[in-house]
């Protein structure tokens, strides 16, 4: 909520008068039409409709966050919190230190959202704030503007502090404590006075409001369903630019590096940015299942194990995983670790049915997985033994789980209470990965030799429907045919590919 920055004594030179006076004239007037509303704005309206149903009578305060210092006096570029994002409907990097209060009312509650609205020329934040001056840093909406884009009340955040102060003994306050460090140590201090006891129920009610706030995006509405139609074709045309421009990463050495950029250059120019750091993983780094680094080189005959998702403007992101042979064919080997990967998806996917457990989608899974490990006798005892509970063998070689909801976040709703996510029911409008892989690392003495340095992820985005499922990914080839039909296709020059 503050100026953490402090001033710059050796980057600044001190203002004069004259400057101060010359610097507030000449300017054109602000645009005196109002933006349009965010598309997104009035989803917001029903979802904190919804929120206002659950907690009557309280005053829920949820914040976008503040900016967060990359080193030194540079920032990371600002990403608000998710929740805020889904209640809002704002995205890209909206909106540093803005607050949403929803305040009871006899009826329901009303929303307030406070913002830092954009300070006047003649200020000195204009010129001399690097963090938040319009010289510096673009200019910021006026509160008029800000209400347009979201059909909400607006007001500065100068405000808060008196409106979060008012009635505070009377009136039950519940904060998104993780998303603003800044303003949960201000609600701190309004709670000062409160008894050990009330204190400690506060900390609950403000815990049971993240997760509140995450399983109102367990069932995404139609708005989002279509966000989540567009990231995932948006990614598909990212993964294809990737493999035009395999041959190019090849020549270049770094090749990982050049992938990363490839991919990133579409997220960025298509969508607001990648969804999460790309995995651009060749050889043995396949096998690391979060490998960001992307420093390797790509080697013929290698596999690209690609992982990678475009974010929208409205932060909703796909999560799609490829598996590339670098020469365009697999060998024999990398077939057959591809084959059974493929087995385990299909299985996954069709498991992904309303009503089915969500654990159901990993069982049917890692029951194909362990099955082919037992026939390539890497398994030391049988495929039953290692799926029970006491076993686990198999998962020497698919470490992960083969699933978790996506959406505004990548790794979406991780808030939810167990028996609503891990142990819950699949439900129409749920959107989840179905993402499993083999991995047989080089230094691995268990596995055959010819075997090592294999790894394969495939990976897709399923949304639950009324009567079964549907992959929001299928643009992307999964088949190992046809994933080498359509590298052929895209080299060769066919727009399409060859499908
Ligand atoms: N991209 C991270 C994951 O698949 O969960
Ligand atoms: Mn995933
Ligand atoms: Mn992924």
């Amino acid at each position: 909520m503050s100026d953490r920055h402090p001033d710059l004594p050796n980057r600044q030179t001190p203002f004069s008068e004259a400057f101060k006076a010359f610097i507030a004239e000449g300017w054109a007037p602000y645009p005196a039409e109002m933006p349009a509303a965010l598309p997104a704005s009035g989803p917001a309206k029903d979802r904190r409709a919804a929120v206002s149903r659950q907690f009557p009578g309280e005053r829920v305060v949820v914040p976008a966050g503040g900016l967060v210092t990359r080193s030194n006096d540079t920032d990371y570029r600002f990403r608000p919190h998710s929740a805020f994002a889904h209640l809002t409907g704002l995205g890209t990097d909206c909106e540093p230190d803005a607050v949403l209060v929803l305040e009871p009312t006899d009826s329901g509650h009303d929303a307030t959202l406070y913002i830092r609205p954009r300070a006047p020329r003649d200020s000195a934040e204009f010129y001399a704030n690097p963090r938040y001056g319009e010289m510096w840093v673009g200019q910021r909406p006026s509160l008029e503007e800000m209400s347009a884009l979201v059909d909400l009340i607006c007001a500065d955040v100068e405000g808060l502090a008196d409106h979060l102060a008012k009635d505070a003994d009377s009136t039950v306050l519940r904060l998104l404590a993780e998303a603003d460090p800044a303003l949960t140590a201000q609600v701190d201090r309004l709670r000062e006075g409160l008894s050990a006891e009330d204190k400690a129920a506060a900390t609950v009610r403000d815990a049971e409001l993240t997760v509140a706030l995450s399983e109102l995006r367990l069932v995404k509405d139609a708005f989002e369903l279509g966000e989540m139609r567009e990231a995932c074709a948006q990614t598909a045309d990212a993964f294809a630019a990737v493999v035009a421009d395999l041959p190019e990463a090849v020549r270049r050495g770094r090749g990982e590096r050049w992938v990363e950029g490839v991919f990133g250059l579409h997220a960025r120019h298509t969508g607001n940015a990648v969804g999460y750091d790309t995995i651009a993983a060749s050889g043995d780094h396949a096998c690391t299942l979060h490998w960001i680094r992307n420093d390797g080189e790509l080697r013929e005959g290698d596999l690209l194990l690609l992982d990678a998702g475009v974010e929208l403007d409205t932060l909703y992101t796909a999560d799609v995983t490829r598996t590339l042979p670098l020469t365009g064919t697999f060998t024999p080997d990398q077939r057959m670790v591809y084959e059974a990967v493929l087995e385990a998806q299909e299985a996954g996917i069709a498991a992904a049915q309303p009503g089915a457990e969500f654990l159901d989608v990993h069982r049917a899974a890692i029951a194909v997985i362990a099955r082919h490990l037992q026939a390539w006798g890497l398994l030391p005892v049988g495929a039953e033994e290692s799926l029970g509970e006491e076993g686990g063998q198999h998962r020497r070689w698919m470490v992960h789980g083969t699933s978790h909801h996506l959406g505004i976040d990548v790794h979406d709703c991780a808030q939810a209470r167990v028996e609503n996510y891990r142990q819950g029911t699949l439900a129409p409008g749920m959107v989840i990965t179905v993402e499993p892989g083999i991995y047989f690392k080089s230094d691995d003495e268990l596995v055959h030799a010819h075997l090592r340095g294999i790894g394969v992820r495939i990976e897709d985005d399923i949304v639950i429907t009324e009567t079964g499922n549907e992959n929001l990914s299928a643009a992307l080839p999964r088949t190992s045919t046809d994933v080498e039909a359509w590298m052929a296709g895209i080299w060769a020059g066919r727009e399409d590919g060859a499908r």
